[in-house]
């Protein structure tokens, strides 16, 4: 297969994204110029930091964590934008790019449900090619619910995990509006296949995880009191996202996947940052991801080498569009009664073992000791889990199955 036929395009209703990378929306999405850039590097799609309509009940500068080595990052403030900025700012952006697709991604907080379509037609109004309805943030009212704070809000996280309320918006914005419809909705809750499908039967074009998860971060035991944030007295929960997340991000995009069927368009996030992280969102179900703590980090310019390494890995497993990789691990995934495990054991190759004596403690190990400060495994003892594989910094151990006698 020669390169030209690798399509990286995806389409969504009657968009197309000319691959499959959105800017996810967040602090890499609030101004022309990264908007911009985005564009100069090849992005699809950009999706518009949070516009909170009226003013946002929760607006602090942005204070955020980066633990590199956990690969995690976590924040709880967060500016968002008012209707005016962000009009301002789609407005002027239609107008300095050409290509890249921009979506807005909007709360409506007021009395009642019309404004979130009367909010919706503005951004239309004013060159949106989407409309993202932002049933995810967990960092408002969901947080204040977890936290036990008394609140009457339901934003975000709180009104997307509510399956009865959350049609009833998706319906009025897709009413109000001609241009697709994204509904970004939340794990938490543990609803967010049904959440997806009752979006969608209210009207959404697509539908798309935003990973995301509140935790606590990380404390430190001999000054409990003192915030993980610099600048910030107090300990919050924290929104988390980057690498760290994957692997429930992908069982998000599973999750919906496997309820919704073949057809709905569904958009993964959660620590996508190369192309193996990327290739197993789609493989588990999404036809495009957002990225967003990537951007945060290293900017946009490293997307053309992304792609790049998408084609030519789609040309050497001879997939000529995405579809024809899209969901393959989804279908591979087994229920836990179907699985099926090899009866084996483990041995060492004493020429690489150096006794460091890290497997000598593995504690459920009923197989390893350490005569003479010498490795040995009873094969017959041995359950054939495969820790001792995973513990060992040499590569000195290695799992082999037992073939009937
Ligand atoms: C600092 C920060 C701010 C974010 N703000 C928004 C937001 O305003 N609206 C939204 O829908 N998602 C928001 N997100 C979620 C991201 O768009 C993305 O879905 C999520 O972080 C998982 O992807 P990632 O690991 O690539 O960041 C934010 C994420 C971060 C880290
Ligand atoms: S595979 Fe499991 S049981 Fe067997 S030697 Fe290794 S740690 Fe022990
Ligand atoms: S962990 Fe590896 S190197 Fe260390 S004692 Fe065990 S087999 Fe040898």
């Amino acid at each position: 297969m020669d390169r030209e036929s690798v399509d990286i395009s995806v389409k969504m209703g009657n968009l197309k994204l000319k691959n499959p990378f959105v800017v996810g929306s967040g602090p890499t999405a609030r101004s022309v110029d990264q908007i911009r850039e985005a564009e100069d590097n090849g992005w699809a799609g950009v999706s518009l930091k949070l516009t909170i309509d009226p003013f946002p009940y929760l607006n602090l500068p942005p204070r955020y964590r980066w633990l590199r080595r956990e690969k995690l990052h976590i924040f709880t403030a967060e500016k968002r934008l008012r209707p005016e900025e962000s009009l301002k700012l789609l407005e002027e952006a239609r107008k300095a790019t050409s290509e890249i697709l921009i979506f807005p991604n909007i709360t409506y907080d007021g009395e009642d449900y019309e404004g979130w379509g009367k909010l919706a037609k503005r951004f239309e109004d004013a060159g949106a090619h989407a409309i993202e309805l932002n049933m995810c943030c967990p960092n408002m009212s969901f947080n204040l619910q977890a936290t036990g704070e008394s609140t009457t809000k339901a934003t975000g996280a709180s009104l997307g995990s509510d399956l009865e309320e959350l049609p009833k918006v998706v319906k009025i914005v897709t009413e109000a509006v001609k241009i697709p419809v994204i509904v970004k909705l939340t794990p938490e809750g543990n609803k967010i296949a049904q959440a997806a499908d009752v979006s969608l039967k209210a009207g959404a074009t697509a539908v798309g995880g935003v990973a995301n998860r509140l935790g606590i971060p990380d404390i430190d035991i001999w000054q409990p009191m003192g915030s993980v944030y610099r600048l910030q007295d107090q300990i919050t929960l924290g929104c988390l996202s980057g690498p760290w997340i994957r692997p429930l991000a992908l069982r998000d995009t599973y999750e919906m996947r496997y309820y919704l069927g073949k057809e709905p368009f569904i958009l993964g996030s959660g620590g996508v940052s190369d192309l193996q992280s990327a290739v197993q969102q789609i493989m588990v179900g999404a036809d495009a991801v957002w990225i967003c703590t990537e951007t945060m980090l290293r900017g946009f310019d490293w997307l053309p080498g992304m792609i790049e390494d998408l084609k030519n890995y789609m040309k050497q497993m001879g997939y000529s569009k995405i579809r024809d990789f899209r969901d393959i691990l989804h279908r591979n995934i087994a229920a836990a009664d179907e699985l099926k495990v090899h009866d084996g054991y483990a041995v060492v190759d004493l020429n690489k073992c150096n006794a460091c004596g890290l497997c000598w403690n593995i504690g459920h190990c009923p197989a390893i000791t350490h005569p003479n400060d010498v490795t040995t495994i009873d094969a017959e003892k041995c359950l054939g889990c495969s820790t001792c594989v995973d513990v060992c910094p040499r590569k000195a151990i290695s799992m082999v199955e037992r073939v009937a006698r």
